[in-house]
């Protein structure tokens, strides 16, 4: 009977009550990707817009909008996870070989502890946290990916990069897959015994012990972040042309 299940429903199971998803899109045909699909492959998943989202060639294409930030750019799509004290995801992302970088953006696939803290609103109150990318043009011919997180212990009100980047020197490449690996663990109490990671084609980027939350009914993670858009909030955040990221083999699973 379980394998019978495993079968049926193979994007989205539990195995010994810890959920997993996988999905690689390849069955999906060319053309819009609507809301109703993705409610199908993704479960309760909000703010999609079917307008910026298309399948090309068996992946999931999501269009960041000229001369826009933020949700009227790309899209900001959340999706609940059941509640969990550690998950790791994985996912290919590829930009456009045309895509203009502008000064950056958040990208791809991401979680949310608690209260699920984005937008510049500091999880400093220790009720929330986030993890998610970013692509970052810091103006001196270097275009890198690079963590951002919200969490109990972050030094400014915006998300935190560590310093951190990938690749380490160098810049990006237009139309090349890039494999992102992200893990959160959950701290308890107010202890800096969570952890974070992100793993970018195989190379640690950032690995390290961090505190989340301090209050114990927002310490789980309970959401999936699927973020395009380009910004920031200053109008040097845009481009003048649309924008295409593409994406695949996403990959998540709970761990505890
Ligand atoms: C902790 O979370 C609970 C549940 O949401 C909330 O009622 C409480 O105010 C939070 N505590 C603090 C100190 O923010």
């Amino acid at each position: 009977m379980r394998v019978l299940l495993l079968l049926v429903f193979l994007s989205d199971y539990t195995v010994d009550g810890l959920y997993q998803k996988s999905l690689n899109w390849n069955n999906h045909p060319n053309g819009e990707y609507k809301d109703s699909t993705a409610k199908s492959d993704f479960g309760n998943i909000r703010g999609w817009k079917n307008n910026r989202a298309y399948i090309s060639g068996g992946s999931p294409r999501i269009t960041l909008e000229k001369n826009a930030l933020s949700g009227a750019c790309g899209m900001i799509a959340n999706m609940d996870l059941p509640s969990g004290t550690a998950y790791e995801l994985d996912f290919d992302l590829k930009f456009h070989s045309q895509f203009d970088w502008s000064r950056g953006g958040k990208v791809g696939f991401g979680f949310g502890l608690g209260n699920g803290n984005t937008g510049c609103n500091p999880a400093t109150d220790g009720n929330g946290g986030s993890l998610r990318i970013m692509w970052y043009n810091d103006n001196s011919n270097r275009v890198y990916l690079k963590p951002y997180v919200y969490y109990k212990d972050m030094p400014t009100n915006c998300g935190d990069d560590f310093g951190v980047s990938y690749p380490s020197s160098g810049s990006l490449r237009k139309g090349a897959w890039y494999k992102i690996h992200l893990y959160v663990k959950s701290n308890t109490g107010s202890d800096k015994n969570g952890h974070v990671q992100v793993k970018i084609n195989g190379a640690a980027v950032l690995d390290r012990a961090i505190r989340w939350t301090t209050n114990d009914s927002k310490r789980q993670i309970n959401r999936l972040m699927f973020h395009s858009f380009r910004g920031g909030s200053q109008t040097y955040w845009q481009s003048t042309t649309d924008g295409y990221i593409y994406y695949d083999n996403l990959q998540i699973k709970q761990i505890a």
